[in-house]
């Protein structure tokens, strides 16, 4: 999808290697924290050369994104709002961290993907940066297709049926075949709104029901 958007000119995504900014023969980009403690550091040198030489290689304004545990948790809000943004930096970190002073002097934000720890900030860079490129537009075939998905609004998908009409004796809700648009529209919203409450309560508290919606929740509470 990535590639196809590349392709299609709608985004560009380009690698930077810390090592390449790497100091003295070895090319070293890491040394031991101050004061002791398990694990190495990036060091500020190399990476603050790699970010500036990113931000620096087009004029057009970018912003800078740490991935990081400790930062804001992504989410599908976040991604529409990077979407907007001309140019991002992803700077993903390695080892136990990176020093406190790059972080205060060249980021603009921190993202984190979850309450968890990994290796690296790379895979954490790839889910920021595939939730961002597929809303460009000319990235998916049809943009209708992130119009209604879950977390468009603070609420999951309805439930999906595809054929056949009958799957080891469970049959596709019958509002779904007899092909009226406005049940079908109904019966949607009505699921969406059942299956948010149900799976994703902490989700419906931010969501500000309609008066259609209210007649709806009116029907399944
Ligand atoms: C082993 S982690 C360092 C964790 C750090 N010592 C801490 O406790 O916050 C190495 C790198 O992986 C990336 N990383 C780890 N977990 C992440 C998460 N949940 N979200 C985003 N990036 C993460 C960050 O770039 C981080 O610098």
């Amino acid at each position: 999808m990535i590639g196809r958007g590349q392709a299609a000119g709608a985004l560009e995504v380009v690698c930077w290697d810390v090592r390449e900014y790497g100091l003295g023969s070895y090319g070293a980009i890491d040394d031991y924290p101050y004061g002791g403690g398990a694990g190495m550091l990036l060091r500020p040198e190399p990476l603050a050369a790699a970010i500036e030489a990113a931000v620096a290689a087009d004029p057009r304004p970018a912003r800078t994104l740490l991935l990081c545990p400790q930062g804001e948790v992504f989410s599908q809000t976040k991604a529409r709002e990077l979407a907007d943004c001309e140019r991002l930096v992803l700077v993903c970190g390695r080892y136990e961290g990176l020093d406190e002073r790059v972080r205060e002097a060249l980021i603009d934000e921190e993202i984190s993907v979850g309450d968890y720890v990994l290796t690296g900030g790379e895979l954490a860079a790839m889910v920021v940066i595939e939730a961002t490129a597929r809303l460009q537009p000319g990235v998916l075939g049809d943009l209708e297709s992130t119009s209604e998905e879950s977390h468009s609004e603070p609420l999951l998908e309805y439930p999906q049926y595809t054929r056949p009409a009958v799957w080891r004796g469970h049959e596709v809700p019958e509002v779904l075949l007899a092909g009226h648009h406005e049940r079908v529209r109904l019966w949607r919203r009505q699921e969406q709104l059942r299956r948010t409450l149900e799976r994703r309560p902490d989700l419906a508290a931010h969501w500000r029901p309609s008066e259609e919606d209210r007649r709806l929740l009116a029907r399944i509470v």
